[in-house]
């Protein structure tokens, strides 16, 4: 049996819109989410590949999943079966874990592919005797499955452009991060047919400039200590690709009264208080908080009456 696990990413410069191969239109940049995680494991059968869960995506993402295994079989010419197990994982404060819930927009996507692809390829080293890979190219097989998943290989930030994913150094290298879940329900709209619906928006026109100048200016201000400038450029890219959505043909979302709630009172507490976390939300109604080591007494006054 083999067996591994990959964290979840949230990106603050987004990836939205996909050409063939899942190549990103516009450049992307991201977190490793260390909290919520998924393991994969593999083990030998003799008929033919298949998935037990526990986690249940529904029949079109286990094909998905089982034809990703499939893919990575063909590159390495292996014709041995698999009985696939992947379950998603949330680190608890005590230690402990707790499951996470799939298609909920908390990245579990990516985790669960990053996770398949590492253990596809540990089998594959082990059962054909050639050498594993190196991070770069697992990350590419990876991203052929889901996007967002080669992100899911370099941590804590990763740089995601064209074919190329690599880790980069930024100077605030260790953050904490919350979820404020709204709701786990799975979602309407997959984020893959949201990538194919925001060609569709006319706010489509000038968004990879506006990706690439949000990453430089985000750079900047993560290496330079400016906090609420990092803050100001991660609440303008999710609307943005939140205002992609919304004006699609036709248009949809995901943010409900709760999260505008949410995202009001995030915004009051950064007037209050002149300094806040930074705030992103994915393809979904739930909000992503990060913040810096040393804000924990702020994240205690924000967060106790939601958590
Ligand atoms: O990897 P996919 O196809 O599920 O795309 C997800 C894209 C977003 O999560 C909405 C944004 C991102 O950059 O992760």
């Amino acid at each position: 049996m083999w067996t591994a696990t990959a964290p979840a990413n949230i990106a603050l410069i987004k990836y939205m819109g996909k050409g063939e191969g899942n190549i990103p239109r516009n450049v992307s940049l991201s977190y490793t989410l260390d909290k919520f995680y998924t393991e994969v494991s593999l083990t030998l059968t003799s008929d033919c590949d298949k998935y037990v869960g526990p986690v249940e995506p529904g029949p079109e993402a286990t094909e998905r999943f089982i034809n990703h295994l499939k893919y990575i079989k063909k590159i390495c010419g292996c014709e041995d079966f698999f009985i696939i197990s992947s379950g998603n994982y949330r680190l608890l404060a005590d230690g402990n874990t707790a499951s996470f819930p799939h298609s909920a927009g908390i990245a579990s996507s990516a985790s669960s592919f990053a996770a398949l692809t590492m253990c596809a390829f540990k089998a594959m080293s082990d059962l054909k005797g050639m050498p594993l890979p190196s991070l770069e190219q697992q990350s590419s097989v990876s991203r052929v499955g889901s996007g967002s998943s080669c992100r899911s290989f370099f941590s804590p930030w990763c740089l995601w452009m064209g074919e190329k994913t690599e880790k980069i150094d930024i100077r605030i290298d260790k953050l904490l991060t919350d979820l404020v879940v709204v709701d786990t329900h799975p979602k309407e709209v997959s984020s893959s047919r949201a990538h194919e619906l925001v060609s569709s928006s006319l706010l489509m026109n000038g968004r990879e400039k506006r990706a690439e100048i949000r990453l430089e200016r985000l750079l900047t201000a993560l290496n330079g200590n400016q906090w609420e400038s990092a803050y100001q450029i991660c609440w303008e890219e999710f609307w943005d690709m939140n205002a992609l959505f919304e004006t699609s043909v036709p248009n949809f979302g995901y943010m409900q009264p709760e999260t505008m709630r949410i995202l009001t009172e995030i915004r009051k507490f950064w007037k209050q208080n002149g300094d806040g976390p930074i705030v992103t939300m994915d393809a979904g109604p739930n909000v992503h908080l990060l913040w810096r080591t040393d804000q924990k007494n702020l994240r205690d006054l924000l967060l106790l009456p939601y958590l």
